[in-house]
């Protein structure tokens, strides 16, 4: 842990210090958590347009990794205007607490969702972020492991990218993860025939539990076409595809003809620039395939649309929140290398305990 040597944040005499975890280097080949480092910031007060808030649960994302590898062509320019840069705050979809506002209709308290410097405190454009519309009882986390990208991704892969139809079947890989688990929900609540494809038999045992009709161990079958083939005799129409590399591959040995994949991330080669390329491309051409990548940020607008199917699914028991938490700033880089070991067993979060302690007037639950 380190003082910052220069404040990333200063303003006048009120501003107070922070936990922040800075970006050490460019994380290229395999993922290591010393590309992130914890120390401290100072904090200045909000200006017109700004928000203080207090961070009270980071989410750990794929996305995350890539942006740290400091290349010019990343998502993270987008949502806010710049990309990482070594010595400034790594940055992340996270729930805050307005603690003060010089923003118009947000006030002390407010709930909100967005893309924030990983601190425990921070100061950013009201105009970044949105208010989180809890409904009914559920948990505030789930609008990270759910109502959020990860909703949104699993919607638009299957409804608006591949157009699933009942009695299609469906093959989903990285089945037990956040969007995985959710997108094998809605594509059995579309009356489609699920396989998952997770890593090891506890993973795989889960899918099964959220209603996939088979489900495949590419960890232990020494030949995972095969293994797709026996699952899907028939063949399969839709690939909702989470991890590229060789799982794509496989899986374009078993696409029907006029078959869809969705290409939703692409997980075998975020650590490996050395990753081979696909090789099965031949079946794109005679069996008429259609690979479209999409962002769900570019279907943003339609979230609310999306969260009431989800909604829905929750109440019926079709889709579960569940995440895979841990306490303290200090356990992000930690969390965000898990995802590349297959390590996660639900959507990753981090809460920041001081902060949500604060938030529930002490009392957790
Ligand atoms: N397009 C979008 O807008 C959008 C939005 C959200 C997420 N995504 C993408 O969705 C994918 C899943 O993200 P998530 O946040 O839900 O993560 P997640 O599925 O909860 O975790 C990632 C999982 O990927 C699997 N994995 C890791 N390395 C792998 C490899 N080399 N080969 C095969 N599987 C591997 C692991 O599962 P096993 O243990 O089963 O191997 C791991 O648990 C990512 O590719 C992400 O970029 C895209």
């Amino acid at each position: 842990m380190t003082a910052n040597p220069i404040p990333l944040s200063t303003d006048a005499a009120t501003a107070s210090s922070t936990a922040v975890l800075t970006v050490t280097r460019a994380a290229r080949g395999e993922y290591a958590p010393d590309v992130l480092d914890l120390g401290t910031t100072l904090v200045r007060e909000p200006r017109t347009g700004e928000v203080l808030v207090d961070v009270l649960y980071l989410s750990i994302d794929p996305t995350n990794r890539n942006w740290l590898k400091l290349e010019p062509v990343n998502t993270l320019v987008d949502k806010v205007g710049h990309g990482l840069s070594v010595g400034a705050p790594m940055m992340g979809e996270a729930i805050v607490r307005v603690i003060s506002s010089q923003a118009e209709g947000i006030s002390a308290g407010d709930l909100l969702a967005g893309v924030v410097p990983w601190q425990e405190r921070a100061v950013v454009p009201a105009a970044r972020m949105r208010l989180v519309d809890l409904h009914g009882d559920e948990p505030l986390e789930a609008h990270l492991t759910i109502f959020s990208h990860i909703g949104v991704a699993a919607m638009v892969g299957l409804h608006e990218v591949a157009r699933i139809r009942s009695g299609e079947t469906v093959l989903i890989s990285a089945a037990a993860g956040a969007t995985g688990r959710v997108a094998v929900g809605i594509a059995k609540a579309a009356g489609c025939r699920v396989i998952g494809i997770a890593g090891g038999p506890d993973k795989c045992a889960m899918v099964q539990g959220f209603g996939a009709d088979a489900v495949v161990d590419y960890k232990n079958t020494p030949d995972l076409a095969a293994a797709i083939n026996d699952a899907a005799p028939d063949g399969v129409d839709v690939y909702f595809d989470n991890v590229g590399g060789a799982t794509l591959d496989a899986a374009l040995l078993a696409m029907r003809a006029g078959g869809r994949i969705a290409v939703c991330g692409l997980m075998a080669d975020y650590d490996d620039p050395d990753a081979p390329g696909v090789r099965n491309m031949f079946r794109v051409l005679v069996r008429h395939l259609r690979i479209e990548g999409f962002l769900a940020a570019h279907y943003w607008h339609k979230r609310d649309e999306y969260y009431s199917h989800l909604r829905r699914l929750l109440r019926e028991g079709v889709i579960v929140h569940a995440a895979d938490m841990t306490d303290g700033l200090g356990t992000a880089p930690d969390q965000l290398g898990k995802l590349f070991r297959g390590a996660n067993n639900a959507k990753l979060l981090v809460r920041l305990d001081a902060a949500v302690d604060a938030a529930s007037g002490g009392s957790r639950s």
